[in-house]
């Protein structure tokens, strides 16, 4: 009995012995891939924590658009083609199509979302989302105010980020759009891009209001700011309507064309060039355009909600099967109401002529792979 017991132990160890190398083999694979991940956090906190001075853009951040010689004869490249700038970019009747952009290998979603656009909703969409389609969402934290435009540097590190990322994975964060074919080095696969918009002027309305609430630390400082220059006219920007503000053309609600600002929705299309915030700038106009038809997935709309999430559905199933249900289960943040007149709403859209032909084209393009998909 015993001998017998002992000779079967011997056996099963001649029979399985190989495990004992392959076991330790293993472990050590294991322990380099365990470094690598660690690798990749260190790389992730230091493309997470940014600092406030570049919330709002840093000449250095910026990086100066190229120039390029080879002209493609469509805006349509196939997969994994370098998509390079048509020559030809400030004349190019770029049109919104219902084409299929999503890669059919990519296993990244990035949802470079737009502030005032009921993030915090979509969030949650994707977050609930991500259990029944199995795939993780990665949020940014969203203590920290963190640049919209980054360094070269810390693009890279987003994209060797992405790198590490083996398994089906979401990311969202506000952020002007960053090209991954720049980075190709560190990341061989391009992300799935969404995005949600919403009426430019509504969205500018939220925006100019969230300045101003009396629970956010800000508002309490800009009030203590601008009264210690001239007593009362904090108080009294604080009370400031914005049709007021509008109609007094006071410069915080004027959009001249030129200058920049880092409100408006066009640079989370346009992407990581000086020119993007430039305020009704045709090239940078043209970019979110391009970038739109050829790099996004879907761009949905909040006024449209049942398109968004249809086409979402269709267009990357991997990650919005099943979103409609979803949503509409979801307790959406109750947002708050300001009346703007039709006057104040008609300066405000011939002032911002660019954002609202952005708008119209996101529109149509929805409306056609609603129609098509
Ligand atoms: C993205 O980067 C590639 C490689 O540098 C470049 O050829 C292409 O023009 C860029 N595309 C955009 C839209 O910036
Ligand atoms: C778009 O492409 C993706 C990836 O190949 C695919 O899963 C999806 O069904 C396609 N949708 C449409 C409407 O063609
Ligand atoms: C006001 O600020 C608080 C605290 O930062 C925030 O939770 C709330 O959503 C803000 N409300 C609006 C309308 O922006």
């Amino acid at each position: 009995m015993k001998r017998r017991i002992v000779k079967s132990c011997i056996s099963t160890l001649c029979i399985h012995g190989w495990y004992v190398p392959l076991f330790l083999l293993m472990l050590g694979v294991k322990i380099c891939l365990l470094s690598l991940i660690a690798d990749s956090i260190k790389h992730y906190h230091a493309t997470t924590s940014g600092k406030y001075d570049r919330a709002n853009g840093n000449e250095n951040a910026i990086i100066k658009p190229q120039k390029h010689k080879r002209v493609p004869t469509s805006t349509s490249p196939p997969e994994n083609v370098v998509a390079e700038i048509p020559d030809n970019l400030m004349d190019l009747d770029i049109s919104p199509s219902a084409k299929n952009r999503t890669s059919s290998t990519s296993i990244w979603l990035i949802y470079n979302s737009v502030p005032q656009c009921l993030e915090e909703t979509s969030v949650e969409l994707m977050e609930t989302l991500s259990v029944q389609n199995r795939f993780s969402h990665q949020e940014h934290e969203y203590q920290t105010p963190w640049p919209r435009f980054l360094l070269e540097q810390e693009q890279e590190s987003l994209v060797s980020w992405f790198q590490y990322q083996h398994l089906p994975r979401s990311y969202n964060r506000h952020f002007y759009y960053i090209n991954f074919t720049k980075f190709q080095k560190y990341a061989k696969q391009k992300p799935i891009y969404v995005n949600i918009v919403r009426d430019p002027i509504d969205r500018l309305v939220l925006n100019y209001y969230s300045r101003r609430n009396m629970s956010s630390p800000l508002t309490k400082e800009e009030i203590e700011r601008r009264n210690s220059v001239a007593p009362g006219s904090g108080t009294e920007w604080y009370h400031r309507t914005f049709e007021e503000c509008v109609l007094q053309a006071d410069p915080e609600c004027r959009y001249t064309a030129g200058e920049k600002s880092f409100t408006l929705m066009i640079p989370f299309f346009c992407g990581q060039h000086n020119s993007c915030v430039a305020i009704n700038d045709r090239w940078a106009l043209q970019m979110a355009k391009l970038n739109i038809e050829r790099e996004y997935s879907v761009v949905g709309v909040l006024e449209k909600m049942d398109q968004t999430l249809s086409v979402l559905a269709k267009f990357v199933p991997r990650f919005f099967h099943g979103a409609a249900q979803v949503y509409s289960k979801l307790v959406k943040k109750v947002e708050p109401q300001h009346k703007v007149s039709s006057d104040v709403r008609q300066v405000m859209e011939s002032e911002l002529y660019n954002e609202m032909e952005l708008y119209r084209f996101i529109l149509s393009r929805l409306s056609a792979q609603h129609e098509n998909g």
